[in-house]
């Protein structure tokens, strides 16, 4: 089956059998199958996290369960259920729509519900470990359904269990704890600034402000095939950063939980990076931590574009970037980088 549109990197890529699941039913009893069949799996949802690098020669299950529903509404606090399959940024409209606040931040990401916990999404100060309450997951290895708490999801910068242990669990829904109340979160530079003068009235002009940023900077993939931020921001010590901000000046770092993190974009920016095309691939003229496919790139030709980056950006600033999606089939990845002094 061919794979090209299900991935918003839009390289081609085969998979030796595809299934559409749009129940949990259907969704386990494909990894029942495959599991007898001895095929390996690779979960797919919107597929704007990820790169095909090559043909998959196991199963590709696509998530496409749908449904929301409010599952407690007491005063102003409500929770919203999400099948895994919705997608993301509809889901952020209608509870903003509905004037509950907590996600609106999180607005035009791509992809669906059930992705939304792998990568930890997050945008303007907001992650999705700040709203999840819990999501309901199918474990591949102990074959038993769970319920995991945000606690159970072990949540970090761009982070979760379902990237520490990537073959174990199959999320089928996600539920959010939402409120009418919550003070809106806008600190983030570019808020702050649109907020400026006047305080947002609703979570939907928080949302609106959201979307007008973002369509600045960065590419629709509709329009424009890519992955968002190739990389990971990086986080150096403190007494690093001291050292990069005295021989760099400009620098862009933010104060994180472990250290310092570093502006990938930046850097990459830094590097004359930004705008680069070839035939095939390049990097967004905006923003230089987002790699697209102009015409017909594969993967192959991506992840050579991403390796000369990270090459130049560790010759020069001595910072090691991690890859943000997920390599499909997994082993073509980028090759281990020494590591960061
Ligand atoms: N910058 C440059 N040149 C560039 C790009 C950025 O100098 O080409 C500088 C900017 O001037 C700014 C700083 O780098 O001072 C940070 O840039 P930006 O605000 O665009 O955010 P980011 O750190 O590059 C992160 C997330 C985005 C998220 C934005 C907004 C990661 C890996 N990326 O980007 O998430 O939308 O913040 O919160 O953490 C994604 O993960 O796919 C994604 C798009």
């Amino acid at each position: 089956a061919d794979l090209k549109g299900l991935s918003t990197m839009a390289t081609p890529a085969r998979a030796r059998y595809l299934v559409r699941a749009t129940s949990a039913r259907q969704a386990t009893d494909a990894l029942a199958w495959a599991e007898a069949q001895g095929l390996p799996v690779q979960v797919v949802g919107g597929g704007s996290n990820l790169v095909f690098c090559d043909d998959f020669p196991g199963l590709v299950l696509h998530m496409d369960l749908r449904g929301r529903h409010w599952e407690s509404v007491v005063e102003d606090s409500a929770v919203l259920a999400l099948a895994a399959g919705e997608n993301w940024h509809r889901a952020v409209l209608y509870a903003a729509g509905a004037g509950y606040r907590g996600i609106e931040n999180l607005a035009l990401i791509p992809g669906t519900a059930g992705a939304a916990p792998v990568q930890n999404i997050g945008a303007y100060g907001v992650e999705l470990a700040d709203t999840l309450v819990s999501l309901d997951a199918w474990d591949r290895v102990e074959h038993k359904w769970l319920t995991l708490t945000n606690g159970d999801c072990r949540f970090g910068y761009r982070d979760s269990l379902f990237k520490q242990e990537p073959e174990r669990y199959l999320i089928l829904g996600i539920r959010l704890a939402l409120s009418r109340t919550r003070p809106y979160r806008l600190g983030y530079g570019e808020l702050a600034q649109w907020f400026a003068d006047a305080r947002p009235d609703s979570p939907m002009a928080v949302a609106e402000a959201v979307m007008t940023v973002r369509r600045r900077k960065l590419p629709d993939p509709g329009d424009l095939p890519n992955a968002g931020s190739f990389f990971k921001n990086p986080v150096v010590s403190e007494a690093r950063w001291q050292q990069l901000e005295a021989d760099w000046p400009g620098i862009v770092g933010y104060p994180a939980e472990n250290g310092i993190k570093l502006a990938a974009g930046w850097l990459i920016d830094q590097c004359g990076w930004k705008g680069y095309r070839n035939h095939h691939v390049g990097v967004h003229h905006h923003q230089a931590l987002v790699l697209v496919n102009h015409s017909a790139g594969t993967g192959a030709d991506v992840l050579r574009l991403a390796e000369r980056i990270r090459k130049d950006v560790l010759a020069r600033y001595g910072v090691v970037l991690e890859m943000e999606p997920g390599v499909v089939p997994a082993q073509a990845g980028l090759p281990p980088l020494p590591a960061q002094s």
